[in-house]
C-alpha cells in the first residue's frame, strides 16, 4: 500500500472517531474544517496528488475524490442526526403540561349590601322617585334641629352621636336629606336619599357603627297616608315578593305626625311566630309618617299648602330579612364564602 493510502485509512478511521465524539453541531463545524477546509487533511492530500507518478495519478486520485465524498455524506448524516437529537432534547425541554388547570380569571361582583341598595333604587325609581344626595358630615340643624330634635329633646339620646365639633357631626340617619331637598326644591318632590349613616354603637348581631339607610319623601298639594301606604306596599311586594303581609303600627318619629312603623310577615315561620320574629309573626323593615308641618314651615313653604309622607330604611336590615341573615357583622367581615352566595 502507498503512502497516500496509508494516509488516507488513518484519516477515515480519526474521522470516524472524531464523529464519534462530538454532541453538538457547532463542534461539526470544526470537523468540516480539519478534513474538508482549505488546509484541511483531505484537500491536503488532493494537491499530494501533483507529487505522483503520471501513472498513480487517476487511481489515487479517484480514492481521494471518492474519501472526500464519503467524509462530505458522513458530516451530513451526523449533521441530521444531531439536529434530530437537539429537537428532541427541546421538545423534552421546554414541554408544557396543558393539563395543568390554566390560571382563575375571577370577575368580581357587588357587595350583597350594594346589591339591595340597588335594588331598592330601582323599585322607587320606576315609581317616579329620583335620587338625592347629602353629606356625610353633617351640621347639628340639618341632621337634629331642622327635623324637631332640639337641643334638649330625649330622642337625641336614642342617636349616640360621633361630633366632630359643637356644630358638625356624621349624620345618624339620612333623614336631614330631606330638610336640604325641601329648601332647594319646589313640590311637588318624590325623592329617595341613599348614603351612609354612623352611630357611636357597639356592634353587635344587629348593629354596626356605620350603617346604609334609604330616606324617601313625597311631598305636594294632597298627599295622604293612603299614598304612603300604597307606595310602601308596592315596595315590599316587589321586595319580598306579593304573598307577603304588611302592616302599619303607630309609632314616634320627631319629624313626622302621625309617625309609623311598617312591619312585613316572617318569612321563616309564615306569620305563626318563631324565634326570628320573637312570637309575633312580624319583622320591622322601617320606620315612616306624615311630615310634620313645621318641616315645612322652616323651609319657607306657605302654611297649610302642601302635605307628604316620608319614609327610612336600613338596606342592612333588608338585606338580613331577604337573606335570612342572622348577623350584620356578616357584611363587614369579608369573608368571600359569605359574600360570594350572592
Ligand atoms: N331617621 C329614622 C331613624 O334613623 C328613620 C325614619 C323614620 C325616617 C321615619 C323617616 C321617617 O323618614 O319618616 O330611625
Amino acid at each position: 500500500m502507498g503512502e497516500i493510502e496509508k494516509l488516507l485509512e488513518r484519516i477515515k478511521g480519526e474521522l470516524s472517531e472524531d464523529l464519534d465524539n462530538i454532541i453538538c453541531t457547532k463542534d461539526l463545524e470544526e470537523i468540516k474544517r480539519k478534513y474538508l477546509g482549505k488546509k484541511g487533511s483531505i484537500s491536503v492530500l488532493l494537491k499530494e496528488l501533483g507529487k505522483l507518478p503520471p501513472s498513480e495519478r487517476p487511481r489515487i486520485g479517484n480514492l481521494v475524490n471518492s474519501e472526500k465524498k464519503a467524509a462530505d455524506l458522513l458530516i451530513i448524516q451526523k449533521l441530521n442526526t444531531l439536529k434530530k437529537q437537539e429537537l428532541q432534547q427541546q421538545l423534552e425541554a421546554e414541554t408544557i403540561d396543558i393539563t395543568l388547570p390554566g390560571a382563575e380569571f375571577r370577575i368580581g361582583k357587588h357587595h350583597p349590601i350594594t346589591m339591595v341598595m340597588n335594588e331598592i333604587c330601582d323599585i322607587f325609581i320606576q315609581m317616579g322617585f329620583s335620587i338625592a344626595e347629602g353629606p356625610e358630615i353633617e351640621t347639628d340643624y340639618y341632621n337634629f334641629e331642622a327635623l324637631n330634635l332640639h337641643k334638649d329633646h330625649p330622642a337625641r339620646d336614642t342617636q349616640d352621636t360621633f361630633y366632630i365639633t359643637d356644630d358638625y357631626l356624621l349624620r345618624t340617619q339620612t333623614s336631614p336629606i330631606q330638610i336640604r331637598v325641601l329648601e332647594k326644591e319646589k313640590p311637588p318632590l318624590q325623592i329617595i336619599a341613599p348614603g351612609r349613616c354612623y352611630r357611636k354603637d357597639s356592634e353587635d348581631m344587629t348593629h354596626l357603627p356605620m350603617f346604609f339607610q334609604v330616606e324617601g319623601l313625597m311631598v305636594d298639594t294632597d298627599i295622604s297616608f293612603r299614598n304612603l301606604k300604597g307606595i310602601l306596599n308596592e315596595f315590599s311586594s316587589q321586595m319580598f315578593g306579593a304573598s307577603r303581609k304588611t302592616r302599619f303600627r303607630p309609632s314616634y318619629f320627631p319629624f313626622t305626625e302621625p309617625s309609623a312603623e311598617m312591619d312585613i310577615e316572617c318569612g321563616i315561620c309564615e306569620g305563626k311566630g318563631c324565634k326570628s320574629c320573637k312570637f309575633t309573626g312580624w319583622l320591622e323593615i322601617l320606620g315612616c309618617g306624615m311630615m310634620h308641618p313645621a318641616l315645612f314651615e322652616r323651609a319657607g313653604y306657605e302654611k297649610g299648602k302642601y302635605t307628604g309622607f316620608a319614609f327610612g330604611m336600613g338596606p342592612e336590615r333588608i338585606a338580613m330579612l331577604k337573606y335570612n341573615i342572622a348577623d350584620i357583622r356578616l357584611f363587614i367581615q369579608n369573608d368571600l364564602r359569605f359574600l360570594k352566595q350572592f
